[in-house]
């Protein structure tokens, strides 16, 4: 689709690219040329694009591209076996490299949303779960043997997704388009009135009240309105949208037009993370589905003026994206760099333009509550938590999976439900939520209390809490944008610090640089995704000190060891006598 100048508009370049990336496996400056010129803009800007994403390469990646998620729970049950070293092994690859002869690249993503479901992995962008070290000889052999991956078993790509608990959302199916019914039978403010008399607030995690954010996307001035629902879920340890995207289709779909229908817009989108491209075919068949019952489309249920319709975007591997004004940055095909706020998305978001975006089971909470009525939602949850909360919990217990509650709901409940009785620690809300020890299991999960978007890390008696802290900062470190000093430079500094300690060269003033660190890197960063970064260090020094101090040296030691520095370039000079070596001399 051409604009009035004759160049592709610039919000589909994501899509263009993954279509480049696809089908030549790389993006190769000649392609970035090409691509400049189909959009008219520069190169540079191209270019920026390619290099933020991690799910685009400059440099060919294999045939069969192996991504391993290096999640804290689904790597844990790889039974202490590094699973990347194995297969790198078995087919003589390295990590983060393309073989030679092109074949084969493996390397390691960020969680894939696959955490209740042991080690997993994404080979082409399917998701392979359940690894071990016996499957991955077999799909080492089936890589050799270049046997294409539709052909492999399709057990391995079976996904289960184990319900355990069930509560207000999960047990009202709705029927398509109950919901809108009864908005139009209302009218746009009554619907309004209800989403906010409902007290629903945002599921991704910040919780701002729904009913507000609409009425303010309603009444700010613009040339249109969009509706964008945030499908990112990029934080590791959750995988509830997974499932609704799977099982509730139909419900979100029907939320977003109801969204659409408050606020008057006609377009919205799904911005669905890159790891979960698997399910497109899946939402594009509701979407279509839907527009067949006229329930998308021009006329919507025969209202004359009532045209709303969805477009799927996917993302390429940013969890920054999840972050609602990057994300608004990456559906404008830009990288998504978290912009200067405010002015908020409601009244600035797409295109400058007012813009809602909410969390996929927002959207289906809304739709629930159009249908069944403010009161039917505030009877459950407690009295600032209207409603339920779905939590993927995964970790070291016996039954992962999905949990819907009323909020409210204590933590030791929690844990005794899914059999992790013995918890030395919970992680609420993923690596940038909160570390919690036994004796604040008491505490409940509401936005009064301890909050999340959902994600819910169990950490066992035996787990090393310092590799659990390694993880997350490395995760941090990986996913900042890079666009302002503190995040940037704190992140790294901070793994830096954690990796020193776990090998023995800290010392006690190193914990005080942690603490102090941490706090600058909250403080001081533009957006979410620094102010939370550091939150598991501070909590883990609070509640946790004997895991960092027992890793230390009770005396100054120098961090930068100058012998192992030197080793290779010994070797090369055969100098590695003892004269060479400066404490011998
Ligand atoms: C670094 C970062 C990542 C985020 N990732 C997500 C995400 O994956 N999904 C989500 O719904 N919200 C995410 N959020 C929150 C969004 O910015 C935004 O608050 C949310 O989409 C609003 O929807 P809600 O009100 O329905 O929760 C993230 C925020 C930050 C700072
Ligand atoms: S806090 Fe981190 S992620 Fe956010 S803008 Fe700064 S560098 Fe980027």
């Amino acid at each position: 689709m051409m604009n009035c100048l004759g160049s592709l508009p610039r919000q589909h370049l994501l899509h263009r690219l993954h279509a480049i990336q696809q089908q030549h496996r790389h993006i190769s400056p000649q392609a970035m040329q090409q691509t400049a010129a189909e959009f008219n803009i520069p190169l540079s800007q191209v270019a920026a694009v390619v290099e933020f994403y991690s799910f685009f390469s400059t440099q060919p990646r294999g045939r069969f591209d192996l991504l391993l998620s290096n999640c804290t729970s689904c790597g844990y049950r790889a039974g202490g076996e590094n699973l990347l070293e194995l297969l790198c092994q078995q087919l003589q690859a390295v990590p983060g490299k393309t073989r030679a002869d092109g074949l084969v690249s493996i390397g390691e993503t960020s969680c894939i949303g696959m955490c209740d479901h042991g080690p997993s992995m994404l080979i082409n962008d399917s998701p392979v779960t359940g690894l071990n070290a016996a499957r991955l000889t077999q799909i080492a052999q089936l890589i050799a043997d270049e046997i294409p991956v539709p052909q492999w078993p399709a057990a391995w790509f079976e996904m289960s997704d184990t319900v355990h608990r069930r509560d207000l959302l999960l047990s009202n199916l709705l029927i398509p388009g109950n919901a809108l019914r009864q908005a139009l039978q209302q009218g746009a403010s009554e619907t309004l009135a209800v989403i906010r008399q409902s007290g629903l607030r945002g599921r991704g995690g910040a919780g701002f009240d729904t009913g507000k954010k609409w009425q303010f996307c309603r009444e700010a001035p613009g040339n249109a309105h969009y509706v964008v629902c945030n499908a990112d879920e990029g934080e590791p340890g959750t995988f509830k949208d997974r499932y609704l995207l799977r099982e509730y289709a139909d419900a979100l779909f029907e939320g977003m037009t109801l969204s659409a229908f408050v606020i008057g817009a006609q377009q919205g989108f799904v911005y669905l993370r890159g790891e979960y491209r698997y399910l497109l075919p899946h939402l594009q068949a509701e979407l279509n589905h839907r527009r067949k019952l006229g329930l998308l489309g021009a006329n919507i249920l025969g209202q004359a003026g009532f045209d709303f319709d969805i477009a799927i975007v996917v993302g390429a591997g940013a969890y920054i994206c999840g972050e609602e004004s990057a994300l608004i940055e990456s559906l404008e095909g830009k990288p998504g760099i978290p912009r200067i706020r405010p002015p908020f998305p409601v009244t600035h978001g797409y295109w400058g333009q007012p813009t809602v975006v909410n969390n996929v089971e927002t959207f289906i909470a809304a739709a629930q509550i159009a249908l069944h009525g403010a009161s039917w939602f505030k009877a459950s949850g407690t009295a600032s938590s209207a409603g339920s909360k779905l939590l993927s919990i995964s970790g070291d217990c016996q039954r992962s999976g999905i949990y819907e509650y009323p909020f409210g709901v204590t933590i030791r409940q929690v844990l005794n439900d899914c059999g992790a009785a013995d918890a030395q620690a919970v992680q609420i809300g993923g690596p940038a939520g909160v570390l919690l020890g036994p004796a604040e299991f008491n505490r409940g999960i509401a936005f009064e209390d301890v909050a999340t978007g959902g994600s819910v890390l169990v950490f066992g008696q035996q787990r090393d809490l310092l590799a659990i802290h390694r993880n997350f900062a490395q995760f941090f470190a990986h996913e900042s944008c890079g666009f302002c000093t503190p995040c940037r430079i704190g992140t790294q500094l901070l793994k830096n610090s954690l990796d020193n300690i776990a090998a023995g060269r800290g010392s006690p003033n190193d914990l005080e640089e942690l603490r102090q660190l941490g706090q600058i890197v909250q403080h001081q960063s533009h957006c979410g995704l620094g102010h939370t970064a550091t939150n598991h260090v501070l909590d883990g020094l609070r509640q946790f000190p004997q895991v960092f101090s027992n890793r230390l040296q009770s005396q100054f030691t120098a961090r930068f060891d100058l012998d192992q520095a030197l080793a290779d370039a010994r070797q090369v000079t055969r100098r590695d006598d003892a004269a060479a070596h400066l404490d011998n001399e």
